[in-house]
């Protein structure tokens, strides 16, 4: 399943983004409201268990989350979402898996992974600014299946078709959510129109 989260105040903040100027506040800042805003969408349909309560008035049913939401940056950039999710959902574990993007040949390499328990009864979902290749993210999910995940929501900001495909394909039971379905990868693997580096932009490493 692909669903492209296009918001007015979503697509308002990636414009923002994309444009070369914005420096690494802003871009950084508009990025964490836009984790916020795409996290709120998300979690629609996350499930809930009733639960017996007592108001000052007296005793009702209300309704809590039934399952743990484990939320799985893909370092670096993948840490710019991490916080505006957090928000809505403070309960949430972390987890982090390391992996960079080899600049030749495009492979992805991972160097770092670590995970709370209990994956196989939690909501996984691993963010990542970017799905180009979608070797990262098609890496990444087949890791988190690795330890026991079920139920994986794979969330980026800007996606290629190419990404989209590869996921899909690879992982048809993964649901992916993008701010934005872009128009191609050019000759360096780099989406066109994105955005540029976001690691860079995100940590102003260049
Ligand atoms: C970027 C991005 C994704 C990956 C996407 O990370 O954040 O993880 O590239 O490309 P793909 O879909 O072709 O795999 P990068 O490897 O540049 O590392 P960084 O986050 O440390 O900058
Ligand atoms: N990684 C990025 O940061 N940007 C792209 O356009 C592709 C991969």
């Amino acid at each position: 399943m692909l669903e492209v989260l296009d918001h007015p105040l979503i697509t308002h903040k990636l414009t923002l983004m994309r444009k070369k100027e914005t420096g690494t506040k802003d871009f950084r800042e508009n990025l964490d409201e836009i984790a916020e805003l795409m996290a709120y969408e998300i979690c629609r349909d996350l499930p809930v268990r009733p639960i017996n309560i007592e108001t000052p008035m007296g005793a009702t049913t209300g309704y809590e989350l039934s399952k743990e939401v484990v939320i799985v940056p893909i370092l670096r950039a993948g840490i710019g979402l991490l916080d505006g999710i957090r928000r809505l959902v403070p309960t949430a574990k972390v987890g982090f898996i390391g992996m960079y993007r080899d600049e030749e040949t495009l492979e992805p390499h991972e160097y770092f992974a670590k995970f709370p328990k209990n994956l196989d009864e939690a909501i996984v979902m691993i963010v990542d600014p970017m799905l180009a290749t979608g070797g990262s993210a098609c890496d990444a999910i087949s890791l988190i299946k690795e330890r026991g995940a079920k139920n994986i929501k794979l969330i980026c900001l800007v996606g290629a078709p190419e990404g989209v495909k590869a996921v899909t394909e690879k992982h048809p039971d993964v649901d992916v959510y993008l701010a934005a379905l872009d128009e191609k990868l050019n000759e360096i693997g780099y989406i066109v129109p994105g955005l540029g580096d976001a690691g860079d932009r995100i940590f102003g490493t260049k």
